[in-house]
């Protein structure tokens, strides 16, 4: 039996990073991980991956459509699908394989195997129980599936199987417009496959602004994906090469179906604390299996902490690794803050979109004063010389005070435009202090300015 002053278990953005800062705090650590790669979800079948495909298929779009009128004559690349597979499984081994190195490094032990907690200051991995003075629960989350829809991973697939399918599929079914189903299907229709999302509700991106929400579904269906919004999916048959998706329609309860060669069910995810041992432990979790924690992400058992999508908040990596930061410093004796205020969201389509802080309804809702500083990308020469110009940044502030309250990004590089907008917040500045700021031209961030300026006296280029 070996002693440690934490374990972690799980080994995703949340644990791997909290097991980094706590071996930096001087605590003897280690990290329980069942899986061959450490990374967790993020890394092994989830950011990572989808970024690469992306990526890769963003530039095939870009020759496709952009090429020739830049002066780039020639054929447009053609798809080699196990390439593709190989470049994707390849960023993913550089990204684990960095994980592994930084463990060596900062001497933190992988205890290799599924963990449990069979007491309070014990985790066992296989058969060995090892002894930890403080224990963390970092398991993530796992796919939510619907009632009436089996995923199979070959025809009916999660996010998992949509990374590796066998080829890319003639018609793509996506069940759920919200991050998930819209990274991917971007993915898809890129290789040419034909796009249905079927989402639940009247709009697509639960919970993003309504101005961003219209703006991007009007840009992705430009770029061909067909939307069937206000629609219930009641089940999916499948068959060994095809399957029909079977929904209602919210309006009218009639019925329809969309046939597809692969359905991808993106409907959101649930904690993942399967063989943790919670219950018997006596860690209280909500009915939805969400970890119950406190504001220093304790658990209700003493020593017993947890973080990540195990517990409540967004469902995002850095959100997790946040709390694994902020918790590290609790068990070694100080202070671990988290602003869940200023935690930005981002999908990586094209454009992207990216936002952080209040929505405008939020706003109107809990009847906050406020003014909307908005520019479109078509004002900023970067853009339009690089045919990025769909989109707008839009920028909230308080009317009084004029302290900034939230963003909201469709464009290029929003999700790396949209963290000016948090230093800015995390600051407590006014919409005046990013207008008054020098922005290098020509640069996208110009339009972050300018959507400042359009919070004052106004914009220059609009
Ligand atoms: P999501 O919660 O973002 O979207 C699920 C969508 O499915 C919702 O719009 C919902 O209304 C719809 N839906 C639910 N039941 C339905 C039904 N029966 N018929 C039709 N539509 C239905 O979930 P998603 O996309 O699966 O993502 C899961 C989690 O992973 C999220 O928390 C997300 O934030 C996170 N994630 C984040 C990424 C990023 O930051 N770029 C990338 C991928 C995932």
């Amino acid at each position: 039996m070996s002693s440690y002053d934490v374990i972690i278990i799980g080994s995703g953005p949340g644990g791997y990073v909290c097991a980094i800062r706590c071996a930096q705090l001087g605590l003897k650590t280690a990290c329980v991980e069942g899986r061959e790669t450490l990374g967790g979800t993020c890394l092994n079948v989830g950011c990572i991956p989808s970024k690469a495909l992306l990526h890769a298929t963003h530039m095939l779009h870009e020759a496709e459509h952009n090429f020739a009128d830049m002066g780039l004559k020639g054929k447009s690349p053609s798809v080699d699908w196990t390439q593709m597979q190989a470049y994707k499984d390849k960023t993913i081994g550089q990204n684990t394989s960095g994980i592994e190195y930084l463990f060596k490094k900062n001497k933190i032990d992988w205890l290799k195997g599924w963990g449990s907690i069979p007491e309070a200051g014990k985790v066992k991995v296989g058969d060995e129980v090892h002894e930890a003075k403080s224990i963390v629960v970092a398991t993530g989350s796992d796919v939510a599936t619907l009632p009436g829809v089996e995923i199979d991973e070959k025809i009916v697939v999660s996010s998992t199987g949509a990374l590796s399918l066998g080829k890319v599929p003639k018609r793509l079914a996506v069940i759920g417009a919200g991050v998930i189903g819209l990274e991917m299907g971007s993915v898809y229709r890129r290789l040419g496959s034909e796009v249905t999302v079927i989402e639940y509700l009247d709009h697509v991106t639960p919970g993003m602004d309504g101005e961003v929400q219209k703006t991007f579904q009007k840009l992705l269906k430009k770029q061909g994906l067909n939307f069937v919004l206000g629609a219930a999916v009641e089940k999916v048959d499948a068959t060994k090469t095809k399957a029909k998706v079977t929904y209602t329609s919210r309006k009218d309860d009639s019925e329809a179906t969309v046939e597809a060669d692969v359905v991808l069910v993106a409907t959101g995810r649930k904690p993942y604390t399967e063989g943790l041992g919670l219950d018997a432990l006596g860690v209280k979790t909500t009915d939805r299996g969400v970890i119950e924690t406190d504001g220093e992400w304790k658990t209700s058992v003493d020593g017993v902490y947890a973080i990540g999508d195990c517990i409540s908040g967004p469902m995002l990596a850095h959100k997790a690794e946040d709390e694994g930061m902020a918790v590290a410093e609790v068990i070694a004796g100080k202070h671990g803050h988290v602003n869940y205020g200023v935690i930005p969201s981002v999908i990586y389509t094209h454009p992207e979109v990216a936002a952080v802080g209040e929505t405008e309804e939020a706003l109107k809702e809990a009847g906050r004063a406020y003014k909307a500083g908005k520019f479109s990308f078509m004002g900023n020469g970067r853009a339009k010389a690089n045919f990025a110009a769909d989109g707008f940044v839009k920028i909230l502030a308080d009317k009084e005070t004029d302290r900034i309250l939230g963003a909201h990004i469709v464009g290029p590089m929003a999700g790396d435009l949209i963290h000016e907008i948090c230093v800015a917040m995390e600051f407590g500045a006014a919409a005046e202090d990013v207008a008054m700021t020098c922005h290098a031209h020509p640069t996208y961030s110009e339009a972050v300015r300018e959507a400042a300026l359009a919070c004052g006296d106004g914009p220059i280029h609009m």
